[in-house]
């Protein structure tokens, strides 16, 4: 068996430590494993798919980011170019990656990634392409798995984040607006604004009623507490509203806390800040869990690949690893359960979800 590995869309600490758990586990069969750098576009390029053995993947597990590099520009369906004159182009250019995948001589690929990136990995698999998937995104957003790896370093690094922004909003009698990530799934606003005591929490599954927001900070006003912390996921949306965009074209999300910050600040008359998280939240070593995890999905693939169960995707259902078809993970992308013991615990706290 000659096993290729990529790490596409955006990064997730945690992938170190499934690639090395694959390559591992992979040579303990006695197989071999390549690496595609820059997610699948390492096919579409030149000596981008490299040697993985035990050397390469020494050391990595608590590390972040990913060896191979990754990018979420990089469907070979829809492969993007900019013409000299800076307008893209697109083209669809699996049938070069397939040719390529045979040309290397790989039996199966081990795909780690987002919805993004397990949806190409289902289409090359109609192409004829053996496919594992492994979810991956700090959103943990990906149906079929209970926690997708990378999610709990991120809320750590919010929850270490928020706890540092109180003692300047407490001491300058201000509200504090904090963005973190999570697009589709208010998860990481939702877990990291509860574990540190935000007031207001705003998530993309609860449109928000900015009204309701000022409420709960004049309440506190009311009750001595001058200052107010509000999270907000960068995916949340006002009633009757639409998300805020920074990059239409390449539809990156952003601007929502500067925008409830403004309106905070107009409408209670409160001296109000919003900072952005961004990136910090991607970055940094895994937590405990998300490296066993990482470390557990990554030589479970390696089992799926034995038992040629091409098509499934690892994922977390306790106490055990299971195999689900793609497919099915994917028609059902994971969400904030509004009837959660977390949303309950949430309103039983009397933080508000601007509801
Ligand atoms: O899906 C993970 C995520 O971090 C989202 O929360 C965010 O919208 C997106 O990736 C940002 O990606 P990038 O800035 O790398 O394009």
């Amino acid at each position: 068996m000659r096993i290729a590995i990529s790490t596409g869309g955006g990064d997730a600490p945690g992938l170190n430590a499934v690639i090395r758990a694959a390559v591992l586990a992979a040579i303990h069969r006695g197989w071999e494993c390549v690496g595609i750098r820059r997610g699948f576009g390492g096919l579409l390029g030149d000596g981008e798919v490299v040697p993985l053995g035990p050397s390469e993947v020494r050391g990595i597990t608590h590390l972040g980011g990913t060896i191979l590099g990754t990018t979420n520009r990089g469907d070979p369906f829809r492969w993007r170019a900019q013409r000299p004159d800076g307008t893209w182009s697109e083209r669809d250019r699996s049938d070069e990656l397939v040719a390529a995948f045979r040309s290397h001589g790989l039996d199966a690929l081990i795909a780690i990634g987002g919805e993004g990136t397990l949806g190409i990995a289902l289409r090359l698999m109609g192409k004829g392409i053996p496919v594992v998937g492994v979810p991956k995104t700090i959103d943990n957003d990906v149906g079929g798995t209970v926690a997708t790896f990378g999610f709990d370093t991120a809320v750590a690094t919010a929850t270490d984040a928020i706890d540092k922004v109180h003692s300047t909003a407490e001491s300058h009698e201000r509200v504090m607006v904090v963005e973190v990530m999570g697009r589709h799934a208010g998860f990481i606003a939702l877990n990291a604004g509860l574990a540190a005591s935000a007031d207001v929490i705003l998530i993309p599954e609860i449109p928000f009623d900015i009204a309701k927001v000022c409420d709960k900070i004049r309440q506190r006003e009311a009750a001595g507490r001058h200052f107010s912390i509000v999270v907000v996921a960068e995916g949340a949306v006002p009633k009757g509203g639409t998300v805020s965009l920074i990059d239409p074209e390449h539809e990156r999300l952003g601007g929502i806390g500067d925008k409830v910050a403004h309106s905070i600040q107009e409408m209670t008359g409160k001296e109000t800040r919003s900072l952005v998280l961004g990136h910090l939240q991607r970055g940094g070593s895994p937590t405990t869990f998300d490296r066993l995890l990482g470390l557990r999905f990554g030589a479970a693939a390696v089992r799926l690949v034995g038992e040629h169960k091409f098509g499934y995707m690892v994922a977390l259902q306790p106490p055990q690893i299971a195999a689900v078809p793609l497919e099915q993970a994917l028609a059902t992308p994971r969400r904030v359960p509004l009837d959660s013991d977390t949303i309950a615990t949430a309103r039983d706290l009397g933080t508000s979800l601007g509801d």
